[in-house]
């Protein structure tokens, strides 16, 4: 193991449900005291409690991460009240299932808000004191960054987008010993999928349980691994994919007849 999480101070971004309390109750078993942030508070309370159960000074913050302003002052304040922020875990996200015919530019642009824009300005903030503690930066991305999915570009786009923000932050923090790492969810069943004014989700595909994906995470950020997928095999995919995206893409519209027809 290269890096051990007992005793780091861990922050998980979007942890009131699904995979961001999922980790942030894995984190404080392995020994994190755990900072989460939501806007749901009493569903950050239940799962703030749960970490302290294994992680005493474990804490909750409620806050909209829209709000890109309040985030070097927000980062400032975990930071005194967490006592230092060894990882950052950018989870929060939203998706919006809907095809190109029906994206508006206010919806494009409230999803890379979240899923881009605000991760990158918390990230950011706390650059600083995770180089100065030798910390880790981990962004929940999605297989769909790389495998085009049908009715997904804007969700799609914010992924590819924080992904290669997240493989440049690697090259230049070269130097620092930080590791970044990203994590390419494919179907966790969490309230992702059940989200209003957003198209019914892929039903291809058998959604994993979300504590399926917590010890994986876990491993990869203990081993230095750059990034995982979730489940492994759309590794394999991801490899194909590029070599010969138009083939691909190809596959992607078949597929995606075969979900209208089911549908
Ligand atoms: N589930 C999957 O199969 C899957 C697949 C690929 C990628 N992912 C990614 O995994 C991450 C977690 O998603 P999930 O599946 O666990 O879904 P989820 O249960 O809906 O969790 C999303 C979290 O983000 C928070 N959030 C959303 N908007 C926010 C805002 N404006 N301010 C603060 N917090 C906000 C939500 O909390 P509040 O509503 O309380 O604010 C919630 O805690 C997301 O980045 C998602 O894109 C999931």
């Amino acid at each position: 193991m290269s890096y051990d999480l007992n005793g780091k101070h861990v922050l998980v971004s979007g942890a009131s449900t699904g995979i961001g309390a999922a980790l942030a109750e894995g984190f404080a078993r392995r020994g994190a005291t755990v900072g989460i942030c939501a806007r749901r508070a009493e569903l950050l309370d239940e799962v703030a409690g749960r970490c302290r159960e294994h992680a005493p000074g474990s804490r909750a913050w409620t806050i909209d991460l829209a709000d890109l302003d309040a985030l070097p002052e927000f980062a400032r304040t975990v930071s005194d009240e967490l006592g230092g922020v060894d990882v950052l875990v950018n989870n929060a996200g939203i998706p919006k299932r809907k095809t190109v015919f029906a994206l508006d530019t206010p919806t494009i642009e409230s999803v890379m808000l979240i899923n881009f824009f605000s991760p990158v300005r918390l990230t950011t903030a706390l650059l600083p004191e995770i180089v100065e503690r030798t910390g880790r930066f981990v962004f929940v991305s999605s297989v769909a960054a790389r495998l085009s999915p049908p009715g997904e570009a804007a969700y799609a786009a914010s992924k590819a987008a924080i992904s290669a923000w997240a493989e440049c932050m690697q090259v230049d923090l070269r130097d620092t010993g930080v590791k970044v790492h990203v994590v390419y969810p494919g179907v966790i069943d969490t309230e992702l999928f059940h989200l209003p004014d957003n198209d019914p989700g892929p039903t291809a595909i058998e959604a994993l349980p979300v504590d399926a994906i917590v010890d994986p995470v876990l491993t990869m950020i203990e081993h230095d691994r750059f990034e995982l997928a979730v489940p492994e095999w759309f590794g394999d995919i991801f490899a194909g994919k590029y070599k010969d995206v138009g083939a691909f893409l190809e596959g992607t519209i078949a597929y995606a007849r075969s979900q209208e027809a089911s549908n």
